[in-house]
């Protein structure tokens, strides 16, 4: 007889959607309205936020009014490359079928002398034949356009999504922030959603006068997904596989995580392999599950802090130990761990954030992996002096 073994109902590291996604609701109605409004909209969480998940949500939720279409930024580091990478999703977005494809890149790219061919996974791909450097940001106009041509021609709304957006800061052109507002602006029957990681960045393109993007989107605010929505996603998956999770546990894992849907998810998957069917998951399982995940994390976390100045570690560990209402810049907390120079601090928080180690948040400063916390406060704390 086959041992049935069950799949892991927990997943992170990959975009998670439908039963995998918790909650939301309100986030995906209004972003949805947005998209199908022709609203341009931009957000920014921290990494591993959910911001790629939910923009998933509201594209299945509205792919059936509108053409969607999802372009990650991350691999672009030209002008050049967005615009073909725009005109490639576009297309591709607006064809049901390979026949459409064609004609679509066609009519719309036909001076990229677009070509189809079908690979192996039967799917079709589209090349655009035109390689000489330079000649696609010659005609960026022409292919900035087209999303309302499109929408324009198929009568129906274009969504134009892309995530990653503090890539283009990579770009040499910066006319090019110029040349994208104005069709942002004349584009009255297309949604641009504009995502990113780096709050700063994302912040300073749309609400900074001297910004070229200055408030051409609306701000939609992320906020964390609450306790409450998250114990009755994790409960349902553990009762679902016939084991349990005390409400306790959940909470621990949700203050553990700082609320981090990435990091809750990934404890919660290595604490229900640990549980085995017909029992329930405790506090002593859980503090097994975080020092696993520490485990198989300690050798980054050695690179990282190799890397750092004595007083980047020095501040690391005090912020790691710090109880809650102690402030990180008084007096009294830098006294308390020996940190003479308030401006140093500073400056070191400040490089921390740019380093993707810390966020700040408020008057605060956050560990942005809290794994990492845990395991500078356990193995460092002590040869703090
Ligand atoms: N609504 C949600 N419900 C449950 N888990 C979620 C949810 N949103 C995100 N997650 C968890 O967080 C992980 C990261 O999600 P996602 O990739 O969407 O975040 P992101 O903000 O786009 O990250 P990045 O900044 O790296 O692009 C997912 O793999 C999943 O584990
Ligand atoms: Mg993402």
């Amino acid at each position: 007889m086959r041992n049935e073994v069950s799949e892991n109902p927990f997943r992170y590291g990959e975009i998670v959607t439908g039963d995998s996604f918790c909650n939301r609701k309100d986030e995906i109605r209004e972003l949805s309205k947005y998209m199908l409004n022709s609203e341009n909209v931009w957000f920014y969480s921290p990494r591993r936020y959910g911001k790629s998940s939910l923009i998933f949500e509201c594209i299945s939720k509205t792919r059936s009014h509108a053409i969607t279409c999802y372009i990650d930024l991350f691999p672009t580091n030209s002008e050049e490359d967005y615009l073909r990478e725009l005109a490639k999703k576009v297309a591709m977005a607006t064809a049901t079928t390979t026949k459409r494809l064609i004609d679509i890149a066609k009519t719309f790219f036909s001076s990229l002398a677009p070509s189809v061919t079908i690979g192996n996974d039967g799917n079709p791909t589209l090349k655009f034949g035109v390689n000489r450097e330079g000649y696609v940001a010659h005609i960026a106009e022409e292919i900035l356009d087209v999303p309302q041509k499109i929408a324009e021609k198929q009568k129906r709304p274009v969504v134009i999504v892309l995530d990653e957006f503090q890539e283009v800061s990579k770009y040499s052109d910066k006319k090019w922030q110029h040349k994208i507002r104005s069709y942002i602006q004349k584009h009255k029957n297309v949604s641009y959603i504009f995502a990113g990681s780096q709050k700063n960045m994302m912040a300073n393109f749309f609400t900074k006068k001297e910004s070229p993007l200055y408030n051409s989107a609306l701000h939609f605010p992320l906020e964390p997904i609450v306790l409450e929505e998250f114990a009755k996603f994790i409960h349902r998956k553990f009762l679902k596989s016939q084991k349990r999770i005390s409400g306790d546990v959940i909470a621990d894992i949700y203050n553990f995580s700082r609320g981090s849907p990435h990091y809750i998810q990934y404890l919660c998957n290595v604490l229900w392999d640990m549980t085995p069917e017909n029992s329930k998951s405790d506090k002593k399982k859980l503090s097994h599950a975080i020092n696993i995940l520490t485990a198989r994390e300690e050798k980054l976390f050695i690179n990282i802090v190799e890397l750092l100045s004595r007083l980047e570690l020095q501040v690391l560990i005090a912020l790691a130990t710090k109880e809650t209402g102690e402030k990180i810049l008084s007096m009294r907390f830098l006294q308390k761990h020996n940190l003479s120079s308030t401006s140093g601090v500073r400056a070191a928080l400040i490089r921390m954030d740019e380093k993707g180690l810390l966020e700040k948040n408020g008057p605060d400063y956050e560990f942005t992996n809290p794994v990492f916390r845990y395991w500078i406060s356990k193995k460092l704390s002590k040869y703090e002096d």
